[in-house]
């Protein structure tokens, strides 16, 4: 074994975190966490994969669960494409009749790049796989001096290389948890303690001074602005929502009725939209309980910039079509983006404008 794979090693046995899909050989499990886990940190994913586990604890069950239950469990977690494709292609494992087990068979599931198909392989079949994350990556462009970006695809064949040199192949699962852990604790990207790193005299960044450098990334995301302007149209009892289903942010969550325009919009501009004279000409009679502006909301690609105005309606609300009437005790039921949870939340409790400071 490589020198810097045994002191890898001995460093792991020391830190590494005890997480309940570290100690399960199940596919499925292991599955839901690497999913989980592909943009979310493990602070943030541990409960999630509990609960989600719990509701779920077998393929099968998540297969014929309905979607909207499965979105609903991933409120909150964001990038709700993942939730959507574990869906899909748990009914496809189940229609093969076992979990798949190749590294190639594991790639081909809907949801499930390079990286997580060398993970659930290695973790749940001992197939030896680097598997590469933006963790690992760091690790290995500053040992080896890399600075070709690794978003580009010279530089990612690098460090997968690099990587899968390292790798001994009885250990593969020990050996990509390791490097993963060691990425997440010690080689972490902002002021990093190299002073206690096992692997600093081995390290060509650190001999360089360049640790704060690399890893090189090319590309910076392009972030585009989108203006929403919702309705919180409700009575004592119940609002409006209406179910996404353009292949867009959010699809197949529940929001309030949405006015969406290419520039900023103010409240008077909006009331002489033609999109709002049909609520108004739709809806009984509804008292103005106010507007909140300028609540920035920030996706990975795109900055939300949304308005509410919340109209109550005194007497029966009409649910127009592709609209649903949902009572607030039902409210749990429905997977909502968390910027329009948190404003439901925000009314409910306290119908105080000025209180909306705390939402923004
Ligand atoms: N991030 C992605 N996969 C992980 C794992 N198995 N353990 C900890 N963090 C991770």
């Amino acid at each position: 074994m490589d020198e810097i794979v045994a002191r890898l090693f001995s460093w792991y046995d020391g830190h590494c975190r005890d997480l309940p899909w570290r100690s399960t050989r199940n596919p499925y499990y292991i599955w839901i966490s690497e999913i989980i886990l592909q943009q979310t940190r493990v602070a943030q994913g541990y409960d999630y994969f509990v609960r989600f586990i719990e509701r779920f604890p077998t393929v099968e069950a998540l297969a014929v669960a309905p979607e909207d239950e499965v979105m609903r469990l991933w409120q909150g977690l964001g990038y709700y494409s993942r939730a959507r494709n574990l869906h899909h292609a748990a009914k496809w494992i189940v229609s093969m009749g076992h979990f798949p087990d190749t590294y190639d068979a594991i790639r081909s599931l809907r949801g499930v790049g390079d990286y997580t198909a060398a993970a659930i392989a290695s973790f749940a079949f001992d197939i030896p796989k680097a598997a590469v994350d933006g963790n690992v990556c760091r690790v290995w462009s500053r040992v080896f001096g890399i600075d070709e970006p690794i978003d580009s695809v010279r530089g990612k064949k690098l460090i997968v290389e690099a990587a899968q040199a390292l790798l001994p192949v009885e250990q593969a699962a020990k050996y990509n948890q390791a490097v993963m852990e060691f990425g997440a604790l010690q080689c972490v990207s902002r002021n990093p303690d190299c002073t206690v790193c096992p692997l600093a005299h081995k390290c060509m960044a650190l001999a360089q001074d360049r640790v704060e450098g690399l890893p090189v990334k090319s590309h910076k995301v392009k972030v585009t602005s989108r203006y929403l302007t919702y309705l919180y149209i409700h009575t004592d009892e119940a609002l409006l929502l209406h179910k996404r289903t353009a292949d867009d942010i959010w699809k197949n969550l529940y929001e309030l009725p949405l006015v969406e325009t290419s520039e900023p919009i103010g409240a008077e501009a909006f009331f002489a939209t033609e999109e709002f004279s049909q609520w108004h000409k739709m809806l009984p009679h509804y008292a103005y309980r106010g507007g909140v502006e300028g609540v920035k909301h920030v996706l990975s690609h795109r900055v939300l910039h949304a308005t509410f105005h919340d109209l109550e309606v005194q007497g029966v609300l009409p649910s127009p079509e592709g609209f649903v009437l949902v009572p607030f005790g039902e409210l749990h039921r429905y997977a909502l983006p968390r910027l329009i949870e948190r404003y439901i939340q925000v009314q409910k409790n306290d119908n105080n404008t000025s209180n909306m400071k705390r939402f923004v």
